[in-house]
């Protein structure tokens, strides 16, 4: 799956830029403050419905104007079928996507459409930050594998809000208690299985990744399901019940849920240079763009803002030759030009100069 054309209109300094995209490399270079992160972030709205740097995107429209648009030609690699997708944020504040002119519904409809990955200055934080990033990341997967997961996800967040706003409660009505209780435990499990077996079928697929980057060791995911393994969660939930009381909130779950990275035996986050921590996330971020292309036949699209930033010289380039085996398209973006010379040398591309805003193709 790739961009062959995009139109970004009022997206923070960039105002209007229609282009064409190269199916594999496009490189964007430009001085600070020109916008080249805008317009990775233009794409990532496209195809996550949110931006990367802020929550409200009112942020994100451009001062002079009331509204954003972004749209994007996209086309499939199996059936080499083109849909236009497309995104907006109206003056009053409303967020629309459509596919094809016909209005989508939900995020997660964009997200099935557009499969892309970030990488960007804070992506140690998946190593180095708590365990919503690495369940997030998780569930990217999970939900590009089982079509039901939107559904079971939903349906498990609505119960576990339920069950917590009772438990905020001054008085508890232990029957409605016990009922909530004993919707969460099966809607837990599911989503536990669902999370196990992606993370089993990823872990082939990380050691590859792994082995393709220099320095790096033995790296092993371990899932944390969110409570004592040892004992049913009806157990646990029976056991937590003052706690949870106490505490106002559902002490264990699958929202609890976390991934333990290790390299040769112990803590990545710990014992990682933070060079080799972001070089992981790379490897973690390919390891589920492969696995995504075993199981939909398909390639998500990289972004990869200042990669030069990000990683040496002999690390950008196994991260780029890795990126082109899989087939994928991706943006990068950096200040200086000359550090794409031996990029633009071996891999087919499009460059654009980013300047005040404009995006000129160089
Ligand atoms: N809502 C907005 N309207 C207009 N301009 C904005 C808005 N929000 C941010 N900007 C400006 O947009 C410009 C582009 O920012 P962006 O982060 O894309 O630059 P960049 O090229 O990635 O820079 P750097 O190399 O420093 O990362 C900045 O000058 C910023 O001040
Ligand atoms: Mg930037």
């Amino acid at each position: 799956m790739h961009l062959s054309q995009l139109d970004i209109f009022q997206v923070r300094n960039l105002k209007s830029i229609r282009t064409s995209c190269h199916p594999q490399a496009n490189i964007i270079y430009g001085a600070n403050g020109s916008g080249k992160t805008s317009f990775l972030e233009s794409i990532y709205l496209l195809g996550r419905g949110r931006s990367f740097r802020h929550r409200d995107l009112r942020v994100v429209v451009n001062n002079d104007a009331d509204e954003l648009v972004v749209s994007g030609r996209l086309l499939r690699d199996q059936t080499s079928t083109a849909h236009q997708l497309g995104i907006k944020r109206t003056p009053k504040g409303l967020f629309e996507a459509r596919l094809d002119g016909k209005p989508l519904q939900t995020a997660a409809q964009l997200v099935s459409e557009l499969p892309l990955q970030l990488i960007d200055a804070h992506s140690f934080m998946l190593l180095e930050g708590g365990p919503l990033q690495r369940r997030q990341f998780l569930d990217w997967g999970v939900f590009h594998v089982e079509h039901d997961y939107t559904n079971l996800w939903r349906r498990f967040q609505k119960t576990l809000k339920q069950r917590n706003q009772l438990l905020r409660h001054g008085r508890i009505d232990e029957d409605l208690l016990r009922t909530w209780t004993a919707e969460l435990i099966p809607l837990c499990e599911q989503i536990t299985r669902f999370r196990r077996e992606y993370l089993s079928a990823l872990s082939g697929q990380l050691n590859q990744a792994v082995s393709a980057f220099e320095g790096l060791g033995q790296v092993s995911l371990e899932y944390y399901c969110g409570w004592d393994e040892e004992r049913s969660l009806a157990d646990v939930y029976a056991a937590d019940h003052g706690r949870d009381i106490g505490t106002k909130t559902t002490s264990h779950g699958a929202h609890r849920a976390d991934i333990r990275i290790k390299v040769d035996g112990q803590t990545a986050a710990d014992h990682l240079s933070r060079g080799q921590i972001k070089l992981l996330v790379y490897a973690l971020k390919l390891a589920q763009a492969a696995h995504y292309r075993e199981h939909a036949g398909e390639s998500c699209l990289f972004l990869l803002d200042d990669l030069p930033a990000e990683l040496d010289y002999q690390h950008r380039g196994q991260v780029v030759s890795y990126l082109n085996d899989l087939g994928c398209q991706y943006f990068i973006t950096g200040v200086d030009k000359k550090d794409f010379e031996d990029l633009v040398q071996t891999v087919p591309h499009q460059m654009f100069h980013m300047e005040h805003g404009v995006a000129l193709v160089d």
